[in-house]
């Protein structure tokens, strides 16, 4: 067919494009994506290796009028600002992180918090000297066009950043926007996201503050003894290729579940408490998931794993996926939640349910003994991370590591580890055979008359009467019992 002089528009309006963005995002992860930009810049300033955290802070603001976040992450190259940051999606040809393991890779979550939050913004950003400004505004938003975004060099009226990194500032906000900022419970929700999702930076120093107020992370620990023979959690690890899966599952700090009557209120073993029962999952570092007691991470997975109950309490699995590829990871678009219909989370939910198991049983075992009993088999166990956790493990001689090639060809490292296969899980001492009561009635007269041949009495008490006859019973069931042996 020949073609025609006419053709059709088939950009896509700037509202419509913007209203889809940010439909499905909640503000609180929109904030989330701007973090994970930082800790993304942070990466790509170190040479491959795990950044030095505590060098790094994040400054957020919600205030009834702006948002804002400053960082000293290495701000942006200018030429990644004119080619890719301001687009909205990566282009393809866009390969600038893949030896790193930053999160970043749909290319639009900068930009989607923006519109999210208001109709006003300046991302300033310093990298090395050089430093600029790119405005989004109210007027870019109405206008019909696409126009490229101006880079405008700082004037004397604008400060300069002391140190490289990127502040973004957001005005104009979006009406429910403004309400949430101005809410104490909004903003305490967004600390606890925060504690929550970045708990591994945090505890390797880095800061995040908002208003002012530093939050602090969640531990997500399970307990390590250091002896070869002490107990120890499950632990699996398997690396194919730029994969790696990562499995701990073990008892925690908290306070021993429900139903637990002691009434001493020192943590499990002494430890600092950890009120992390359930699963976390982790990806390249960041916690998707903390604490979930769900179907999803195998909790009622009937015949094998039971509901999650407060007898389980003291129990918590960790599950770490790694790789340079963030695309591999089974994390949803919004990276905040997991893809629980991936093959790789179907796969090391197998795993993960063979452990939980082993501490299901454990539990069950222990569950009519006091917890000081438990207590001395623990008592030089550590909280440990996950990595730790399975660093410490492995160094187990009784550990299990292979290597293997699957079918296509490509190697898989493997480290095992099972404490109930290993025996070094305390069992709680038989008790001793326990006791029934045994309760009849008979006639008066006839309890008498055994009471007279028995005890040349006929007014014993019917209970001791009656436990003469069963002595004198067992007494004749004895012989028999030894001539079986
Ligand atoms: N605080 C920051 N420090 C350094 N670079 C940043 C910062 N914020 C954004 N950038 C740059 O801007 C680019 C675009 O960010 P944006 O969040 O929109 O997309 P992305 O991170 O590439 O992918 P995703 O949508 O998956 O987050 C980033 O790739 C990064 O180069
Ligand atoms: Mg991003």
């Amino acid at each position: 067919m020949k073609q025609g002089i006419d053709s059709a528009q088939a950009t896509p309006t700037k509202q419509f494009f913007v209203s889809m963005l940010t439909r499905d995002i909640k503000l609180e992860d929109a904030i989330l994506d701007l973090i994970d930009n930082c800790l993304d810049g942070a990466l790509r300033l170190g040479d491959g290796g795990k950044p030095d955290y505590s060098r790094y802070l994040v400054q957020i603001t919600l205030a009834k009028d702006h948002f804002s976040i400053e960082d000293n992450c290495g701000g942006i190259p200018r030429d990644v600002a004119k080619n890719y940051a301001f687009k909205m999606g990566r282009e393809p040809n866009d390969n600038r992180d893949s030896d790193t393991e930053t999160i970043g890779m749909y290319g639009v979550g900068m930009k989607r918090a923006i519109f999210k939050m208001g109709r006003n913004a300046i991302v300033k950003t310093r990298h090395g000297t050089d430093t600029y400004e790119v405005p989004i505004t109210a007027a870019w938003l109405d206008a019909t066009s696409w126009d490229p975004l101006p880079i405008n060099e700082p004037t004397e009226a604008t400060e300069k950043l002391e140190a490289p990194g990127t502040t973004i500032y957001v005005s104009d906000l979006n009406e429910g926007v403004a309400r949430h900022f101005a809410n104490p419970a909004f903003v305490n929700e967004v600390t606890t996201a925060i504690s929550q999702h970045f708990t591994m930076f945090l505890q390797w120093g880095l800061k995040i503050e908002i208003n002012g107020e530093s939050v602090q992370p969640v531990h997500v620990e399970v307990l390590v003894s250091p002896r070869e023979d002490g107990p120890a959690p499950y632990v699996f690890r398997k690396t194919t290729g730029d994969v790696t899966v990562s499995i701990t599952v073990g008892l925690n700090t908290s306070r021993r579940s429900e139903g637990d009557d002691s009434d001493d209120d020192a943590d499990f073993a002494g430890q600092r408490a950890s009120a992390t029962a359930g699963w976390t999952v982790l990806c390249n570092d960041r916690a998707v998931i903390v604490g979930d007691k769900s179907r999803l991470t195998g909790w009622g997975d009937l015949p094998l794993v039971p509901l999650y109950h407060p007898q389980f309490a003291v129990i918590t699995g960790i599950i770490e996926f790694r790789a340079k590829d963030a695309k591999k990871l089974p994390v949803t678009t919004t990276k905040r939640a997991l893809d629980a219909s991936s093959e790789l989370w179907l796969e090391s939910l197998v795993k993960m349910k063979e452990g939980m198991r082993v501490w299901i049983s454990y539990t069950n075992d222990w569950k009519n003994h006091p917890r000081a009993d438990q207590q001395i088999y623990w008592h030089d166990a550590q909280p440990l991370s996950l990595s730790k956790a399975i660093d410490k493990v492995a160094s187990r001689t009784s550990a299990k590591k292979t290597k293997t090639r699957d079918d296509a060809g490509e190697m898989s490292e493997v480290v095992e580890f099972n404490p109930k296969k290993n025996n070094v899980l305390p069992k709680p001492e038989q008790k001793k055979p326990s006791s029934r009561r045994i309760v009849f009635s008979r006639p008066v007269e006839e309890i008498r008359a055994v009471s007279r041949m028995l005890f040349d009495d006929p007014d014993v008490k019917a209970g001791t009467v009656g436990d003469e006859c069963f002595k004198i019973q067992l007494e004749l069931v004895k012989p028999s019992k030894k001539r079986r042996s």
